[in-house]
């Protein structure tokens, strides 16, 4: 069966769907996009989601190109037309498409949606059983890392040296030594009392949607959660450090760069908070439930 993108009005077979050669997303990366986990058909914190896309827009000054309502009934149809319950949904937005200059078209140009989704296969039982390994890379970015923009390009070097050197994820580190997150997901470390430190909102990390919903999940049941930065050396010497995102869920890490954290496997603490968000995740999927603390 051959998969089906939803392209500015109309849905077409992968072969067929392309956008414009003067797209502003494809010359200048001006544009946004949303990863949303899909369980059981049903949009995990979708409203969280469809928030946080309102917010880049808005930061960019790029008009919303439909009602949230409306973007949500064709996310829904587009996973509707791909014929799978457990997947991800991905949404592009860029600035539209006009003649390459860099400042803004005209008010008239509209933005471009392009939506995709597929199936994806569970978390492997090796790296839920045995934890990954991370290496650190000094956070090249610029200073809005908190809009979910196309422009990827760093992001794009530390997750390839990572993967260069053996390890699934590379943690950014900036200037005066702390960790600021990985290439594509939110840092956390457990310090020696059990809570649990995680780099404050700001502008120097992406708000993730799964950070957001651990930290909601970890208050409730009685977890002391620290929003602060902490050093490289602090992690290298937590007693238990994980990453989270919509795809990789709560991730143990179990290395960073060269030095092994406690014995080597997955925390106790990262394991329970794991199984809190796969739960959660399962209780959505049948209670079809909108994003609510
Ligand atoms: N990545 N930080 C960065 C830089 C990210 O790109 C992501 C998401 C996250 C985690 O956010 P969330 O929990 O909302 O997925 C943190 C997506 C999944 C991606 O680029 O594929």
């Amino acid at each position: 069966m051959s998969r089906i993108a939803y392209v500015n009005g109309r849905y077409l077979p992968h072969g067929a769907a392309s956008v414009h050669v003067e797209d502003r997303g494809y010359q200048f990366a001006d544009g946004v996009y949303e990863v949303i986990a899909v369980r059981g058909g049903v949009l995990i914190d979708g409203d969280w989601h469809m928030g946080r896309l309102q917010r880049s827009l808005s930061e960019l000054q790029i008009r919303m190109p439909m009602s949230p309502a409306a973007l949500n009934v064709i996310f829904r149809e587009t996973v509707r037309r791909n014929r799978f319950k457990d997947g991800i949904v991905y949404i592009q937005i860029s600035r539209g498409v006009a003649r390459r200059d860099h400042p803004f078209p005209n008010p008239e140009v509209r933005p471009a949606v392009v939506v995709t989704a597929r199936r994806t296969p569970p978390q492997s039982a090796k790296v839920i059983e045995e934890g990954i390994a991370v290496i650190t890379q000094p956070d090249i970015r610029w200073e809005r890392c908190d809009i979910k923009a196309i422009a990827l390009l760093p992001n794009v070097l530390v997750k390839q040296a990572a993967r260069e050197q053996g390890a699934v994820e590379a943690w950014q580190v900036d200037g005066d030594g702390f960790v600021t997150e990985g290439g594509s997901t939110n840092a956390w470390i457990i310090n020696a009392d059990g809570h649990l430190v995680t780099r404050p909102v700001e502008n120097a990390i992406l708000n993730g949607i799964t950070r957001r919903r651990l930290i909601a999940l970890a208050k409730s049941h009685g977890l002391k959660v620290e929003e602060r930065p902490f050093s490289l050396e602090e992690a290298k010497s937590a007693r238990e450090a994980f990453l989270t995102s919509t795809t990789s869920l709560v991730t143990a890490v179990v290395k960073i760069d060269d030095t092994v954290l406690a014995n080597g496997r997955p925390g106790s603490k990262t394991v329970a908070l794991r199984q809190l968000y796969m739960d959660f995740m399962s209780e959505t999927a049948i209670s079809g439930a909108t994003s609510q603390v």
